[in-house]
């Protein structure tokens, strides 16, 4: 049976990209496979949350994972934190990734554009820490956002250099996945770039009906096109990605074919989609509050999964720390 393993990061609450980059697909996994997820506060720390809302966006993660569809029962569902394995073998990894290849990721030169005044070590070590999250378990499949892509990629650099060092095949080649199909990425509403919480342009799983239409109807469009077949401008290339990933192709063709012929009304589209993504939101946005007020359930939750996981993590860490010479008196 193939192993699972994938995580958010608990800063706010889940948006769409997170639903349909990383935790629809994980919910439609869960039954076929060994499934561990999780939620990431060490990787939160590298942005230095304030430590009292740290436990509260734990928990609205928690409750929107659930809310979501991830059944307890069949997925391994935990707290990173919760399993301390983790990070050490984030340290043992450390000692076979180079400063320079660290340096290059993507994602910390952008954060180091935009967040000068605190370019962590924490930061600069994201991708070791990742990919001790999904090879603590020695995941076969990591489903993602293709904005992880290279992360993952880095991944499989630290597992492959792993077994060439020791001489063993142990760590296997963690692949993104999304059923056969080109990663997602959920553009915002914004006009341009990916949906995400540090831009602000997210819909949320717990926004209200109305506040996702306000957020739909407020999307940046333009005059229109004046001509068939006109190529689009991003705003509007993004309102239809949305669409795609959204509402059903009838919908999605329908309004595609009356831009492609000069006719879209960009009102009645956003229209349309506000109340297809309600469709989606809702039903999980009563859930989530229904699941949050059971505290004494969602302890007993991640006290199970903490439980397998570490069982999971502990057999590992037992393997590396023999391959790597580590021994016991
Ligand atoms: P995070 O918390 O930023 O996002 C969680 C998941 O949501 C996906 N995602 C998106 N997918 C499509 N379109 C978007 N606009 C969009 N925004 C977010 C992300 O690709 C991700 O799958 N480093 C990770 C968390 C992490 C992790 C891991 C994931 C830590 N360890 C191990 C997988 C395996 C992150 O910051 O994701």
């Amino acid at each position: 049976m193939k192993t699972v393993v994938s995580g958010i990061r608990p800063t706010g609450h889940l948006h769409l990209g997170n639903y349909y980059g990383a935790l629809q697909n994980f919910v439609r996994m869960q039954h076929d496979a060994k499934c561990y997820f999780f939620i990431a506060d060490y990787h939160s720390l590298t942005t230095h949350p304030d430590p009292v809302h740290l436990h509260e966006n734990v928990t609205n993660a928690l409750a929107e994972y659930l809310a979501a569809g991830l059944d307890p029962q069949t997925a391994t569902i935990y707290i990173q934190s919760d399993v301390p394995q983790v990070a050490e073998l984030s340290l043992l990894l450390s000692m076979h990734a180079y400063i320079g290849e660290l340096e290059r990721t993507a994602s910390f030169k952008e954060k180091i554009r935009k967040h000068p005044e605190n370019i962590n070590a924490g930061l600069l070590c994201y991708p070791v820490l990742m990919a001790s999250d999904i090879l603590i378990h020695r995941a076969d499949f990591v489903p993602v956002g293709k904005d992880q892509e290279q992360h993952l990629e880095m991944t499989r650099k630290f597992a492959r250099r792993f077994n060439t060092i020791y001489g063993v095949e142990y760590f296997p080649e963690s692949m993104p996945y999304n059923f056969g199909r080109e990663l997602t990425k959920v553009p915002g509403l914004d006009g341009s770039g990916k949906m995400g919480k540090s831009e602000g342009n997210g819909i949320y799983l717990a926004d209200t009906d109305e506040i996702i239409r306000k957020k739909v109807m407020k999307a940046v469009t333009d005059q229109g096109p004046t001509e068939p077949n006109q190529p689009m401008a991003e705003p509007i290339a993004n309102i239809f990605a949305i669409m795609k990933i959204v509402s059903a192709p009838e919908t999605y063709g329908h309004f595609l074919d009356e831009y492609n012929t000069c006719r879209i009304r960009y009102g009645d589209m956003k229209k349309q989609l506000a109340e297809d993504i309600i469709k989606v939101v809702s039903p999980i946005r009563e859930r989530i509050a229904q699941i949050k007020s059971r505290e004494t359930y969602l302890g007993e939750v991640v006290a199970h999964g903490a439980q397998k996981a570490r069982e999971s993590a502990d057999e590992t860490m037992r393997c590396v720390r023999e391959i790597m010479g580590i021994k016991r008196f």
